[in-house]
């Protein structure tokens, strides 16, 4: 059982979403410059509810979300994804009915692939359909804390690959990015990493990257690995994000994973994700 958290928070309002992870943010604009008491108090909520959404917000300009998205540190690259003209720091995510693909539809978090995965996303959708198009995230501090001792012992020692050929190889090649320009990065990291903000420890494998646990025979790997990702995917360290036009998210890559659902189709969803660049996970 989780108890729900409180806050005494002052220049924000902060609604928690549900007992596991995320928080409704209200009272703050983001298409002005956040004062820096008040921009405090989002980086206290960021940590504290992995997942922020911003309620009742107007179109962020590009320069602003890049600027606000700075604050929390340098900005990271994506090695493969189309980004926004005039402004190489955004990543558009957009489908339409022509798209065989939409953005992020299996559990995943952002880039892990890289050696310094991102801290966080933020993402502001502009377009949205008239329903669907929902986001999911999973808590992974649960999904750590809930497994057995033993288990934890054993995942404590364990490092993993997260691989991404077979995810970026043309992916992109419909909207003009083909595989010549891209990096296909690999990376590995332990299989439990310690938060560097609040030292709590989180489950870092996922679905969409990791491929194999180091060490340990294909048929071991495989099976471990299944199981993890059932059990950071229960449905108790889920919540189903519904947006609202020109809402924007901010995700912890570092302590939930995420995933979009493409239930919308043939109807657009678009929308500008900066991401900010991490620490190596340790
Ligand atoms: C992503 O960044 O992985 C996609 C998230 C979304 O489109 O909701």
């Amino acid at each position: 059982m989780v108890a729900i958290k409180t806050n005494d928070f002052k220049l924000i309002t902060a609604k928690p979403f549900a007992p596991n992870l995320g928080a409704d943010i209200y009272g703050v604009d983001l298409s002005q410059p956040v004062p820096d008491d008040q921009f405090a108090e989002i980086k206290a909520a960021f940590h504290q509810y992995q997942v922020l959404f911003f309620r009742e917000q107007k179109e962020i300009p590009p320069a602003r979300h890049i600027a606000f998205g700075k604050r929390f540190g340098p900005l990271h690259a994506h090695p493969a994804a189309p980004t926004m003209d005039g402004f190489p720091e955004i990543f558009e995510i957009h489908a339409t009915k022509d798209s065989k693909i939409a953005n992020g539809e299996f559990w995943h978090s952002d880039v892990s692939c890289d050696e310094v995965p991102p801290l966080g996303t933020m993402l502001q959708i502009h377009i949205a359909p008239p329903c669907g198009g929902d986001t999911m995230f999973s808590d992974m501090y649960a999904a750590y804390d809930d497994l057995s001792q033993p288990l934890k012992d054993m995942l404590d020692g364990l490092t993993a690959l997260h691989s991404s050929e077979h995810i970026y190889k043309g992916r992109y090649s419909d909207r003009g990015r083909n595989d010549a320009e891209i990096d296909c990065p690999e990376a590995v990291h332990p299989i439990v990493r310690t938060h560097p903000d609040t030292g709590r420890k989180a489950l870092f494998v996922n679905r969409t990257f990791t491929t194999r646990i180091v060490g340990l025979s294909d048929s071991e790997s495989a099976a471990i690995l299944e199981m993890l990702f059932t059990h950071a995917e229960h449905i108790n360290y889920q919540i189903r994000f519904r947006w609202s036009l020109n809402d924007m998210a901010f995700w912890d890559n570092r302590c939930c994973m995420h995933r979009a659902i493409w239930d919308y189709w043939p109807e657009e969803r678009k929308g500008r994700r900066v991401t900010i660049k991490g620490d190596r996970p340790v």
